[in-house]
């Protein structure tokens, strides 16, 4: 059982603070989105959370345990991270790629336990196939996946992700959402920043709202509504419901 809390976080890089006051909890099978305008301390928050960045003021815990006292292997084999989704130039193999997130559990030679996880991980993601090509050969929603696969080869409890659809098209972010959605339900707690609201509507169950680095409001998928959306991007909405989603549609001049 892992449960993550996130009490008083404050941040800042410079003098300002860019994240303030932070309140949050989530447990296992929790499928949380952080939505909000660029800039408004969705990527900052994700990197507190992993201590990639190191918090000044408040609290992170797993298990009620503050990660200031755990090592980085340690957050390494309970957090998964899948950053921001770059450019792949670099000419490592899919299954290099995958293997790297053992590097928390091995020693300076992957075991064969190490590299029978990976190869399960391959396979699940639909990757077997083209294990051996280079990361610069893939189009991004393999990329992608093989970021995912690295971040699960550290068997993690809570798994982060950073706009991890953003540069995809709809067939493969719906299939990336897809996996994590099949991740949360054996018991991870996975954490994503995303724009798409409709998206963010289908798949969580929790929703952190943020605005100039404050949560402005979290809870269940009632969040998102047409003034929560005014208040926090500026733009006017009207939200329909079809069948039993709710649809969120920007009002324009267009037509
Ligand atoms: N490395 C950095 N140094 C200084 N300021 C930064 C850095 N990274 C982000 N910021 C600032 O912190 C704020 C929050 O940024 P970020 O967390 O990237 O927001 P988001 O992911 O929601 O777009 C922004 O004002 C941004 O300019
Ligand atoms: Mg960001």
């Amino acid at each position: 059982m892992k449960k993550l809390k996130v009490k008083d976080l404050w941040f800042s890089y410079s003098k300002t603070p860019v994240l303030k006051e932070i309140n949050f909890s989530a447990d296992k099978n929790d499928f949380v989105v952080v939505v909000g305008p660029n800039g408004s301390g969705k990527t900052t928050l994700i990197k507190c959370i992993n201590k990639i960045l190191n918090h000044k003021n408040g609290l992170v815990q797993v298990d009620n345990i503050s990660t200031k006292s755990m090592s980085q292997n340690e957050i390494a084999r309970t957090i998964g991270y899948v950053p921001q989704r770059g450019y792949y130039t670099f000419t490592t193999t899919i299954f290099d790629i995958v293997l790297m997130g053992r590097k928390p559990y091995a020693g300076w030679k992957p075991t064969e336990t190490d590299l029978q996880k990976t190869s399960a991980i391959l396979e699940e993601l639909n990757l077997g196939d083209i294990a051996m090509r280079n990361m610069h050969q893939l189009s991004g929603g393999q990329g992608q996946l093989s970021i995912i696969g690295r971040a699960l080869n550290q068997e993690p409890d809570i798994l982060l992700l950073d706009e991890p659809t953003s540069s995809l098209d709809i067939k493969h972010q719906i299939e990336v959402l897809n996996v994590l959605k099949g991740l949360t339900k054996k018991g991870m707690l996975v954490i994503l920043a995303i724009h798409d609201l409709n998206l963010a509507l289908r798949y969580c169950n929790k929703i952190i709202m943020m605005k100039e680095g404050e949560i402005f409001t979290q809870g269940g998928l009632e969040v998102i509504n047409e003034k929560t959306v005014e208040a926090v991007y500026e733009i006017k909405v009207d939200l329909i419901k079809h069948n039993n989603d709710i649809i969120v549609i920007p009002k324009t001049n267009n037509h």
